[in-house]
């Protein structure tokens, strides 16, 4: 099986929820050339929109440089070298200097710091009245809500995904071609190991699938 077969078909499933993405970033003023830092980018679905979006500056940040190498490839054929930057970097030590960002951008990243403690660090970064803008699961929703004007933040607004979206448009589609795989590469061990590591990962999406609703939030910094 080809290295990279199962990032290249997880984006290709993960593309489907780029709307959510362009909902997201519609909800946002109209910047000119905004700064953004993309948190946790991975191999880059959302960066990729963000950049089609807006004529902006985007860097995206993650500890996982394969992943980076995969986005690094799609920015230089999309055309974006100019204006897309990687960076190995974690996003527990981001150390860029105060007020550099107009807005940031974490999907499916801010709890691996937690969602306060994200708010809280990654405030400094943005400029004044800079926005951010968190993907994240819809656990303890009320709370955050709750929570953010005590961190800085003004909240623009804020949307939760169909609940069955992540099932529909990316576990299902991607569990569909998993089968397929394990037919294809059924004499190769290898193979087998790595698609039964993804299968697992659905497994545990069909035991608990409310922990896989998820929500944006956006919110400016005051
Ligand atoms: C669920 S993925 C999200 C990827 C992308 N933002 C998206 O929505 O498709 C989480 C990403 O966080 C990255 N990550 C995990 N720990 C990290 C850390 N300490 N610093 C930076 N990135 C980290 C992983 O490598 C992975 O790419």
């Amino acid at each position: 099986m080809p290295k990279d077969l199962m990032v290249e078909i997880k984006d290709h499933f993960r593309e489907r929820l780029n709307k959510y993405t362009r909902k997201a970033f519609k909800m946002l003023p109209n910047l000119e050339k905004p700064r953004i830092l993309d948190i946790g980018c991975g191999s880059g679905v959302p960066t990729i929109e963000l950049a089609k979006l807006c004529d902006g500056e985007i860097i995206g940040i993650d500890i996982n440089q394969s992943l980076l190498d995969k986005l690094n490839l799609k920015i230089e054929e999309e055309g974006f070298s100019n204006r897309v930057k990687t960076m190995k970097c974690s996003l527990l030590e981001i150390d860029f200097p105060d007020e550099s960002f107009d807005i940031i951008w974490a999907e499916g990243s801010i709890w691996i710091i937690g969602f306060e403690k994200g708010l809280r660090e990654w405030r400094r970064l943005l400029k004044p009245n800079g926005f951010l803008v968190v993907h994240d699961e819809i656990k303890t929703v009320s709370n955050k809500l709750k929570k953010i004007p005590s961190y800085g933040y003004k909240l623009i607004d804020y949307f939760s995904l169909p609940e069955d979206a992540w099932w529909t448009e990316y576990y299902r589609p991607l569990e569909i071609r998993i089968k397929e795989l394990y037919m294809k590469y059924k004499n190769n061990p290898e193979a087998l190991r790595i698609l039964r590591k993804y299968q697992n990962e659905i497994d545990m999406v069909k035991r608990n699938p409310n922990e896989h609703s998820s929500a944006f939030f956006i919110m400016q910094k005051s």
